[in-house]
């Protein structure tokens, strides 16, 4: 049995998985912000069906976006459970509207909720981690995350800045037998959309409408089944339960939206090997800053 940390278990993926890795019998610490305000629904639900279904969940409050809030969460869990031998970062948001139209403090918002906000968390998290030599922190990003369809946008820019956080930790973390793995689900329907932060500037938001030509819209086929985000919560579970040392690093989730995307990750990790390799030879020799 793992001691699991899940963010943003309010909604959608998080809710799923904290009831998925509870009922596979592991001690789940479900975190969500606000929880006496605007998630109080929410936690009363998770709390209710835990109680009738006799699993060992418990609702933590924790905004990742403060930092006081994310020490004393970790901190109430570690103390509750001893240690917490996976976080999964799942708390984040979208946003709709060209670049321009995003007010600087708009921008940093989102940057501080899906990129800071889970190294907020893993900050928390990796001192107790490395000193037992052992943990897994999955990071939910998104294959927008790696592949920019259409015009791109602030969610995906800050989803690539997540990608890049989270591979950057797995190679440090990983002499310390932490494992972490970057979680990207394709589109998956959850509340997300009706979360999702609009540009501030509505006139920007009007000049770029009216020049860019509106993209096409398809109609789902007679027989279309949109995904489960259930798959999620799923991949979570088989994550945490595969032996530490051999989880991958990078897992594409769901049927929309993911085309490709596996083959891409193979790929990149062809080029960053070879690259690796290159820096051994003596043609290749990195000589910044000398003559
Ligand atoms: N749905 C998709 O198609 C899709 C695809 C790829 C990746 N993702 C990613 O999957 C993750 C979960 O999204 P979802 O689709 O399940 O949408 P969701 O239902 O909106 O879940 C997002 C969760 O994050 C929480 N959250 C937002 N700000 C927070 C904060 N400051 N502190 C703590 N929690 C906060 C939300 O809580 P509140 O209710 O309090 O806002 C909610 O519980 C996100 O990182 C999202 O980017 C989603």
């Amino acid at each position: 049995m793992a001691t699991v940390l899940v963010t943003g278990s309010s909604s959608g993926f998080g809710e799923l998985t904290v009831k998925t890795v509870a009922a596979a019998g592991h001690r789940v610490f479900a975190t969500m912000r606000h929880v006496h305000e605007r998630n109080a629904d929410a936690a009363r639900r998770l709390s209710t069906w835990s109680r009738e279904n006799g699993h060992d969940l418990s609702i933590v409050d924790m905004d990742v976006t403060d930092e006081e809030s994310v020490q004393k969460a970790v901190q109430r869990a570690e103390s509750r459970a001893g240690s917490i031998d996976v976080v999964v970062n799942n708390a984040g948001a979208s946003a709709a509207g060209p670049l321009e139209a995003f007010s600087i403090s708009q921008m940093a918002a989102l940057l501080d909720l899906n990129v800071l906000g889970p190294m907020r968390v893993n900050k928390a998290v990796l001192p107790a981690m490395r000193a037992r030599r052992s943990g897994l922190i999955i990071w939910i990003t998104s294959t927008l995350g790696r592949v920019l369809p259409g015009r791109g946008g602030l969610y995906p820019a800050t989803k690539w800045a997540a990608e890049g956080f989270a591979e950057s930790l797995h190679y440090q973390v990983a002499p310390f037998g932490i494992d972490l793995v970057i979680l990207e689900p394709g589109s998956f329907p959850t509340p997300a959309i009706s979360k999702s932060m609009p540009a501030e500037d509505r006139q920007v938001v009007a000049e770029y409408a009216e020049a860019t030509p509106p993209a096409d819209r398809v109609q789902p086929a007679p027989d279309y089944q949109p995904p489960n985000p259930q798959e999620i919560a799923d991949a979570v579970l088989r994550l945490l339960e595969m032996p530490a040392g051999h989880r991958p690093l990078r897992h594409v989730v769901g049927p929309v939206f993911t085309d490709g995307v596996a083959e891409y990750n193979a790929t990149y990790e062809r080029v960053r090997a070879n690259l690796e390799a290159s820096l051994r030879r003596p043609d290749q020799a990195i000589t910044w800053g000398r003559r």
